[in-house]
């Protein structure tokens, strides 16, 4: 009965969609996805060649989390550039004390911009200003993505750079594009339970044609497999296979809980029994995956 007993982990306060806490487990959980993740996209926490952009005076990573990719940002772009830091919760003490002055971090959600909640959000994201938008692992939290990429091309530069590193909510066997979630009960349920909170299940993928309709020119779409078990088949994707067995597994009951408990309504035996069986789809072969999208696109 443990996914029914009331949760002890700590949440955002905000009236954001965003269901994932922001603890201590849960920023050691970031970091340790974030370094998972530049592996296996090839080393780099970001695919757009930044460094050769001088053209970078003001950057944002939205929904930064911890602020590592922030500060990778900013290693990579001149010190003179300012680059900013936003989530809805504030950045960890020990973040804060190590990060550049050219690093800005602001509170606040990204879909208030124009909103009389948005405050120092109206400034990161004003007209034309923004050379560079980063966004990573966004699925959770952005519950309007039209909007979301709407203010980005308003926000950007002419010739400035959106980078969006997104996953889709789909299982597939290791190398293929061959689905395996088609007869998991609770993964249909957390689909639905998504769009009806108006999140996409497919944040990843539907990222390049969303960014279109926002008037963007696509560059470059690449996509890894987000290894769930590791597999010799996708070795830069070890690493991500440890991680999620390691710190994502162990959350999963919680995720669950909190998509399926509240509006969904479902508790106690019914939620242990679907925590159970996702337990067992999602580590059920070598090299299940989902698809992890990177989508580079210019606003002309
Ligand atoms: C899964 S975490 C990813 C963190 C970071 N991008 C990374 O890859 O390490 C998602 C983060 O986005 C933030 N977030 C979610 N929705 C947001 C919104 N609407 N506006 C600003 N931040 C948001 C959350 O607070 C959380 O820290």
């Amino acid at each position: 009965m443990a996914a029914a007993v009331a949760s002890q982990r700590r949440y955002h306060s905000t009236e954001a969609a965003y269901v994932l806490p922001n603890d201590a487990v849960e920023q050691e959980r970031l970091d340790a996805q974030a370094a998972a993740i530049v592996e296996m996209i090839g080393g780099r926490p970001v695919l757009a060649p930044i460094e050769h952009f001088p053209r970078i005076s003001k950057a944002v990573d939205v929904g930064c989390g911890t602020g590592i990719a922030t500060l990778q940002i900013a290693d990579l772009t001149r010190p003179s550039a300012t680059i900013y830091g936003l989530d809805l919760s504030p950045i960890p003490e020990r973040v804060l004390k190590i990060a550049p002055s050219n690093v800005v971090w602001a509170t606040g959600n990204v879909l208030d911009v124009e909103k009389p909640a948005a405050g120092q959000v109206d400034d990161i994201f004003a007209p034309n200003s923004l050379d560079y938008i980063f966004g990573r692992m966004l699925f959770l939290g952005i519950n309007d993505w039209t909007r979301y990429f709407a203010t980005a091309a308003r926000s950007l530069s002419s010739g400035g750079i959106i980078e969006h590193q997104d996953l889709d909510w789909v299982f597939y066997r290791a190398g293929t594009s061959e689905r395996l979630n088609t007869n998991w009960d609770w993964h249909h349920r957390v689909v639905a339970a998504a769009h009806k909170a108006g999140l996409s299940t497919t944040a990843g993928s539907g990222a390049a044609s969303l960014m279109k309709d926002a008037g963007l020119e696509i560059i470059s779409v690449q996509t890894f497999e987000f290894s769930f078990v590791p597999s010799r088949k996708t070795p830069n994707s070890i690493s991500m296979g440890k991680y999620v067995m390691e710190k994502l597994v162990p959350n999963y009951p919680e995720l669950l809980r909190k998509m399926l408990g509240g509006a969904e309504g479902v508790s106690g035996d019914d939620l242990d029994r679907l925590s159970k069986q996702a337990l067992a789809d999602i580590q059920s072969e070598e090299g299940i995956h989902q698809k992890y999208t990177v989508t580079v696109a210019r606003k002309p």
